[in-house]
């Protein structure tokens, strides 16, 4: 090291005394800050030193720079980085504080409701699958026993969409039932299963959205009949809304089923309102048609079975007495925060 009293060994000194990490850093910066730094500034001034004396100069500089530099590596590895020292007291938790009250996010009351439906059929044994919204005229009608001319088919006002091939025509489904369809065609029975999700009709008023969701249940075995079925929704329908929840089984007519039956349940609500104990419609159910079941490649004469497919919003509205399902889609948070 040079004996000169040159300005470096105070910088030196100076690295040895840091007693913090912020203090080492200022060291560091009036030393090699890029613009002013005393280091840097030395360096760029070789240039203006005669040729003869540069070379002693820029050697006795670089040991100067070299020294310097482990010396600050040094200093700064025993006191830790200026950022782990912010963090021992910046980051420093006060367990003594409250928590912040942050409100949670939840699911919304209709993929919440179809958790529960999962869990509810589970147990009875049943299987879930899913399906496609946007269908084909095939699997919506044709194969669930409604020809083209079919009069059920004003009934359910569809969405039809423009499809590039005329032989496919293609529609937002208006029912899950075309899952009964594509399940059968996949699995070979005896089958159980629910297929939930939304279906799509032009219609719109207080229990009626042109998107709303259903789920559809088939249950085909050896001997499966009309008994089971109705011991399988009543049993749903209790547990989906109320132990004692009153509901009542009457025919109705879908070209799918053979017989085929409605299932109405009785509104609870405050006396007075308008729709206290009076009937809504929430499930569409019947044996399979065995139509239905030669369409899939399945023998009528060896497997039967009921099919059904419940109205998820008129459900939820039954159990927590909304008299509006388009209340469900107004994204109103005074609603939605309820549930
Ligand atoms: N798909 C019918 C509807 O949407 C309901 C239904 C399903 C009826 C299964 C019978 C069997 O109205």
């Amino acid at each position: 090291m040079p004996d000169s009293p040159t300005p470096w060994q105070s910088f030196s000194d100076r690295i040895h005394a840091a007693a913090t990490a912020d203090e080492i850093a200022l060291v560091e910066h009036e030393l090699f800050g890029r613009k002013a730094g005393a280091m840097t500034n030395a360096l760029k001034a070789l240039r203006d030193v005669s040729p003869d004396q540069r070379r002693t100069v820029a050697e006795d500089l670089n040991r100067w720079k070299g020294a310097l530099e482990t010396q600050l590596e040094t200093r700064k590895k025993e006191l830790g980085s200026p950022s782990e020292e912010k963090m021992k007291t910046a980051d420093a938790l006060d367990t003594s504080l409250p928590i912040p009250s942050r409100e949670r996010g939840h699911l919304h009351l209709i993929p919440e409701f179809i958790r529960t439906v999962e869990e509810v059929f589970g147990r009875m044994g049943f299987d879930v699958a899913t399906g496609p919204e946007i269908e084909t005229e095939e699997m919506n009608f044709n194969k669930l026993n409604i020809p083209p001319d079919h009069p059920a088919r004003d009934l359910q006002d569809t969405f039809w969409i423009k499809s590039e091939n005329p032989e496919e025509r293609l529609l937002l489904r208006t029912q899950t039932s075309p899952m009964q369809i594509r399940y059968m065609q996949s699995h070979t029975p005896p089958l159980r299963v629910i297929a939930p999700g939304k279906t799509y009709r032009k219609d719109s008023d207080a229990t009626h959205s042109p998107m709303f969701h259903q789920f559809e249940g088939l249950m085909i075995g050896k001997d499966i009949t009309l008994a089971n079925m109705k011991a399988v929704m009543s049993t749903a329908i209790r547990e989906l809304t109320f132990p004692d929840a009153e509901f009542r089984f009457r025919t109705g007519f879908f070209p799918f089923v053979e017989p085929g039956l409605e299932v109405d349940m009785r509104w609870r609500g405050d006396e007075g309102k308008s729709r206290e104990g009076k009937w809504l419609e929430v499930v569409g159910c019947g044996m399979v048609h065995p139509n239905v079941l030669k369409n899939c490649g399945i023998d009528p004469k060896k497997w039967q079975g009921f099919a059904f497919g419940f109205g998820v919003e008129r459900l939820i509205m039954i159990k927590h007495q909304i008299p509006d399902l388009r209340a469900f889609f107004s994204g109103d948070l005074r609603f939605l925060r309820q549930f």
